[in-house]
């Protein structure tokens, strides 16, 4: 059986779409992405009650209501649930997580609106924090060195046209996806970059997920580090974050989940090793630990769905810039913290 609300797209990156959202391993860590997901055994939905042992994690999130007349509020009073659970798996895919039945997505207010910085253990925020040991800044060196590089004899470099970074870009990828008026489209800024390689260095599009664009990329967002997400007041993007939030609420996948189950409603609890984050993209590009690498928004959304068995969005598909443009308005005003590190 097969539950699949997106079209099929080009084939993944090499070493993508692994289910790493739910912190598997051995094995699973390693398989390539061969579109298995859909041929997967659907798992075994059970409705009970959440199990004992997440109680702590409830607590500690807020999410459970306290039993009536039970003054030590110790206790969380236990709702019926759908447990998703795949017995005896020993990849371990969302094994220990339970979702309320009910649960309503409700957007996260402004104020309440925390990175995944700051669920992250000490010494990860403090490899983040130093630029002499945050891996992602080897990127971002390599993005200035792309940036002062003309890409032919005739061509001028970035810096030609656009002067120093540190002046002309900053506050740029705050405000990206943005709508590009040529094409008629959202642009996120990876596009925005390879529209430049093509439109105005008559040069071929560097390569998505590839070293170079990543470099770019960072260099460029790191130009924005520290100011806030402001996603542009323009009605023509309207439409994209419309069905980037349709898609951000809709379940997908053979697990039934929706992004919102998880980074809306069950944000703070744990599943498997990883604690959920409310899931805002202030990072990108980004290092993760898992990566041991650097890797682009697109990248971290299909490892996400592909933990929910749904048919990951193929790089730059307008579907993930939609995405992308409703979670940056999601995210706003948090802080742009490019180059960022996640477990
Ligand atoms: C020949 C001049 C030229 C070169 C070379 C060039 N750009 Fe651009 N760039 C532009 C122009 C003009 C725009 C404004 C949008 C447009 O008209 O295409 C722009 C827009 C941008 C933007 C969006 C800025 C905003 O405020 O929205 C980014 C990011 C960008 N360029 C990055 C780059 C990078 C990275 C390179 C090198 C790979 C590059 N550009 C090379 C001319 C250039
Ligand atoms: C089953 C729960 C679950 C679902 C469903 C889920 N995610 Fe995630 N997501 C996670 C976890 C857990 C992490 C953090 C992983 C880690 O740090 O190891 C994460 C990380 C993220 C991040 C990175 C946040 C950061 O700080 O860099 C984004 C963005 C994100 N998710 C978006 C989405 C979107 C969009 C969807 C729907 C397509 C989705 N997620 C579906 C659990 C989920």
């Amino acid at each position: 059986m097969r539950l699949r609300l997106m079209r099929r797209g080009p084939p993944l990156l090499e070493g993508e779409g692994q289910g790493e959202v739910c912190a598997p391993s051995g094995e699973d860590a390693k398989r390539p992405n061969d579109g298995a997901v859909h041929r997967e055994p659907l798992p075994r939905p059970v409705i009970g009650w959440i199990p004992d042992r997440l109680s702590p994690t409830l607590q500690a999130s807020g999410k459970g209501r306290r039993r009536p007349g039970d003054p030590s509020g110790e206790v969380p009073h236990l709702t019926p649930t759908l447990y998703v659970q795949e017995r005896g798996h020993a990849r371990g895919l969302l094994a220990s997580v339970a979702f309320a039945v009910s649960a309503v997505a409700a957007e996260i207010p402004p104020g309440e609106r925390r990175s995944g910085f700051d669920a992250m253990a000490p010494e990860t925020r403090a490899m983040q924090e130093d630029d002499t040991s945050n891996p992602g800044m080897l990127w971002v060196q390599d993005g200035a060195e792309l940036w002062a590089r003309a890409p032919s004899a005739d061509k001028p470099a970035c810096a030609g046209c656009h002067g120093a970074a540190e002046a002309g870009m900053r506050g740029v990828a705050a405000r990206y996806p943005a709508f590009d008026a040529r094409s008629a489209r959202p642009m996120d800024l990876q596009g925005r970059i390879n529209t430049c390689r093509r439109e105005h260095q008559g040069a071929e599009p560097l390569a998505l997920e590839g070293r170079d664009l990543l470099s770019l990329a960072a260099y460029v967002a790191n130009q924005s580090r520290g100011l806030a997400v402001a996603p542009p007041a323009d009605p023509r993007l309207d439409p994209a974050r419309a069905q980037g939030r349709a898609l951000f609420t809709a379940r997908m996948g053979q697990l039934g989940l929706s992004c919102a189950a998880c980074h809306d409603d069950n944000h703070g609890r744990r599943l498997g090793s990883a604690t959920i984050p409310q899931g805002h993209p202030t990072g990108y590009p980004l290092y993760r630990l898992e990566w041991q690498g650097l890797g682009s928004l697109g990248r971290r959304l299909r490892n996400c769905m592909t933990g929910m068995r749904a048919e990951p969005f193929a790089a730059g598909d307008p579907e993930a810039i939609a995405l992308e443009a409703y979670l940056m308005q999601r995210a706003a005003p948090l802080l742009i913290e490019t180059p960022a590190v996640r477990p």
